[in-house]
């Protein structure tokens, strides 16, 4: 009886804070393209017949995704944000795409997607109405969960406007089980804990057993300032949101907006380097069919998607912060460990930082082995606790290391 009670005790010591929803997806996060940031709610397809938000954008990005190595890489999502549908429901209660930019359907546009080796993504509201005002699944959770699995779908991004926040948990829950009722295998992304912050403090636990990823805070958009308000509130609210990550559920800060406008080169590599860090999913939200060649070498950078995708599934965290410099550090499988070191001094040029005042370092006692991933590939060869290094960063830019340890003992092991 004792020892049970003492190895229970130990379970819930060393167990991870909550079980994942058991949908055996999004076991790493989650890589795709998400067209909410880049292109919103345009649906005016008669002036903007390129952009606009039409069955045509997303088999041209499905299109350039297979053929410009995107889905190489690792990007498998297609997702549809907001604006898709039709103002009114059909006869049967049930969504509709609306008939004149969606002239084949969802489920047409879905076996094109799958045609080509990518999933489809598709959005709804677990309210009376979606944010940008058409209809919301309040009522009709089981009807859509259906709908969407009949039409093949394998992500929905379900967003919580137009809900009273008191209903939000019955709600995403509530859709939770519709979509696992449908039997078919469809990725939940949530926002659950974005709507409920402003009234009460989330249950991670309750999100992490309900959700496969899920928005804490407020829409990217395309300028660092969002992205530094996105990195301050993901660092003072680390405690609370990093242990609810994991393989199956993941804390979401938003797309990635590099290949834009409003970021300086430097300021895509940070954002790069830290969404890899905090295991975040890797929506992208540009134009793919229109990228400059050096956001695209970020986005598809192998040794940074390998630091998002590591096996661990730890989310990283922020150090600490000295002298304008943030540190954030993630845990990787085999021991080793991603540093960055984000220059937040908006003035000046490099700036120097000794490497071995990073927390993480003490892995390297006795020695380590270090590889400079950005801005630059470069072997930065074996370090010790007390080594010399400097790291120069550029303003608003980021370099980022990966640090393994090399045991004393290894010869004697192997
Ligand atoms: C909310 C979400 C965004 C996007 C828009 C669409 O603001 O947080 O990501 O889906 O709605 O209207």
């Amino acid at each position: 009886m004792c020892r049970a009670v003492f190895l229970l005790a130990l379970t819930v010591l060393v167990c991870p804070a909550a079980e994942a929803l058991d949908n055996g997806l999004a076991l790493k996060p989650t890589m795709g393209w998400l067209h909410w940031e880049r292109f919103m709610c345009n649906t005016d397809c008669y002036k903007d017949p390129n952009n606009c938000i039409s069955e045509r954008l997303y088999m041209q990005m499905a299109d350039v995704m297979v053929k410009e190595g995107w889905k190489e890489a690792g990007y498998e999502y297609v997702c549809i944000d907001d604006c898709w549908p039709s103002h009114q429901r059909d006869a049967k209660g049930r969504l509709q795409a609306d008939p004149k930019r969606f002239p084949g359907g969802i489920k047409k546009l879905a076996d094109y997607v799958h045609s080509k080796g990518l999933k489809l993504g598709i959005y709804a509201d677990v309210g009376k109405n979606t944010c940008a005002g058409y209809p919301g699944s309040l009522g009709y959770y089981e009807t859509d969960a259906q709908t969407f699995a009949d039409w093949d779908v394998d992500l929905l991004k379900f967003d919580g406007c137009y809900m009273d926040w008191k209903l939000l948990g019955e709600g995403y829950m509530n859709m939770s089980r519709a979509l696992n009722k449908t039997g078919r295998s469809i990725l939940y992304s949530c926002e659950w804990p974005l709507y409920e912050w402003p009234h009460k403090q989330p249950d991670y636990k309750a999100i992490r057993e309900t959700c496969n990823h899920w928005r804490n805070f407020d829409d990217v958009y395309d300028s660092w300032s969002s992205i530094k308000s996105i990195l301050d509130w993901t660092a003072s609210h680390q405690d609370t949101i990093a242990p609810s990550a994991g393989p199956g559920g993941w804390n979401d800060p938003d797309m990635l907006v590099i290949g834009n406008f409003g970021l300086s080169h430097d300021q895509q590599e940070s954002q790069m380097a830290l969404w890899a860090i905090m295991a975040a999913p890797l929506l992208v939200s540009n134009d793919l069919r229109d990228i400059c060649p050096r956001s695209k070498k970020l986005l598809q950078n192998t040794d940074i998607i390998a630091i998002s995708q590591d096996p661990l599934g730890k989310q990283g965290q922020c150090t600490i912060k000295v002298d304008s410099f943030e540190v954030w550090e993630r845990p990787l499988s085999k021991k080793r460990l991603a540093i960055a070191v984000l220059n937040t001094q908006e003035i000046g040029g490099p700036r120097g930082f000794f490497i071995r005042a990073a927390p993480g370092w003490k892995i390297c006692e006795p020695q380590c082995n270090v590889t400079q991933i950005l801005p630059q590939y470069k072997e930065l060869g074996v370090q010790t606790p007390h080594t010399k290094l400097v790291v120069f960063v550029n303003p608003s830019g980021t370099t980022l290391l990966t640090v393994t340890p090399t045991s004393d003992y290894a010869g004697f092991i192997l």
